[in-house]
């Protein structure tokens, strides 16, 4: 490997990208379903043409990411904006290019985009969010789907928004959305989630009201131990897990996916600085840090990692620390590798969601570039 290389640099594979949309496809092939993707989990240009081509729609939470969505070339009709805290300037916006849908998170976001439809003499299509109080079983900082989080709208609060959302001027309420959390790996919160929908649908249809579209937004998790053993997620187990979802007659079941689809497909690559022999430690002091890939820091994620320059080489341990002035900027402790020393590269899996999109210029560093893995072995 040359180590002239430029890092810290994002390597997508986007054969591995391909193989991974084909799964996800053929896993979802019904024809009530319609998979976003969630675009917050990457939004490279390379990244959204690829997913674009293989025909999804796309789940955003920025008047940004709506931009990019249509830069790329995605339908307004295929996009959906959610996220708590819309400003009247991207209800505008979204409005105006005709949005798919939006995901509201609360009855003064409801209210505010009745008025601003209104203004506009235009109707905005909408489903409510609703919080379906059920533990994803995954870190606490990615759980969204309890009532204490600040998302969605409580299950004890839905039926007056309901009827509120039906009464509103400029509204069109189309559905219900729900997401429970993030990297989800067991299949047993959807199926409660499915259950807990079929309720829901039941009750509302006692009092008369009906739904075109289910959300059941995003979450599946991927393999961060095993990224070359498992680099495609189980899709199929995933859809299954909502076999017991009782849609109705002509009714739509939306997924907005996004670890799941780009996880494996992107990795860091980073190039030794210094190998520090502490007194107890020893350092392997690399060019990436929390500024490149802030999971390690957040949420203490283990992301595996290896030495591409010297793979015999002789397997010691190593603290793999980043350059930030920050503790928390370590990507490993006490990690076994084979020796580390001074310009070898190393690659970091399982970047490819969450990576890239939440880079940072803390410590006034660039912003890092990325590239096709097959230029890097080209
Ligand atoms: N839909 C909604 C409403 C969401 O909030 C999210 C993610 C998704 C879909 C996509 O979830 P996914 O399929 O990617 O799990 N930065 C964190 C993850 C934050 C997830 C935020 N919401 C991480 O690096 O683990």
């Amino acid at each position: 490997m040359n180590s002239n290389s430029k890092t810290p640099v994002y390597l997508y594979d986007l054969e591995l990208l391909r193989n991974t949309l084909n799964a996800l496809t053929d896993a979802s092939a019904n024809p009530s379903y319609r998979v976003h993707y969630a675009m917050k989990a990457n939004a490279n240009p390379m990244i959204l043409a690829q997913i674009k081509e293989a025909g999804l729609g796309v789940d955003t939470v920025s008047g940004g990411e709506i931009r990019r969505a249509i830069e790329a070339g995605f339908a307004p009709k295929s996009i959906v904006f959610a996220g708590v805290g819309k400003t009247d300037e991207e209800i505008q916006y979204a409005l105006s290019i005709g949005i798919g849908c939006f995901n509201v998170e609360s009855l003064p976001e409801l209210i505010n985009i009745s008025e601003i439809a209104s203004q506009l003499g235009v109707v905005a299509p909408i489903a409510l969010r609703v919080n379906p109080n059920i533990d994803a079983h995954t870190h606490h900082y990615i759980t969204t789907g309890l009532s204490e989080n600040k998302f969605g709208i409580d299950l004890r609060q839905l039926d007056a928004v309901v009827d509120k959302a039906r009464e509103l001027p400029g509204i069109d309420l189309q559905g219900l959305h729900f997401h429970i959390g993030s990297q989800v790996t067991i299949a047993e919160p959807f199926r409660i989630l499915s259950q807990r929908i079929n309720e829901l649908q039941t009750s509302f249809e006692k009092r008369g009201v009906t739904f075109r579209s289910i959300n059941v937004g995003g979450g599946l998790g991927i393999d961060y131990d095993n990224p070359q053993v498992n680099p495609i997620p189980d899709f199929k187990s995933y859809f299954d897990a909502f076999s017991e979802l009782q849609l109705r007659e002509g009714q739509e079941l939306h997924f907005e996916l996004g670890r799941a689809i780009v996880g494996q497909c992107g990795t860091l690559l980073t190039k030794v600085l210094y190998v520090k022999e502490g007194v107890d430690k020893t350092f392997a002091i690399v060019d990436a840090g929390m500024t490149e890939l802030i999971r390690p820091a957040l949420y203490g994620a283990l992301h595996h990692i290896v030495n591409l320059s010297n793979p015999q080489g002789a397997e010691r341990l190593y603290d793999v620390v980043g350059p930030i002035c920050e503790s928390s900027d370590t990507f490993a402790t006490d990690l076994t590798l084979p020796e580390v020393r001074r310009g070898d590269l190393l690659r970091i899996f399982s970047a490819g969601a969450y990576g890239e999109t939440m880079a940072s210029q803390y410590n006034s560093r660039q912003l890092p570039s990325s590239i096709r893995l097959s230029e890097f072995e080209g």
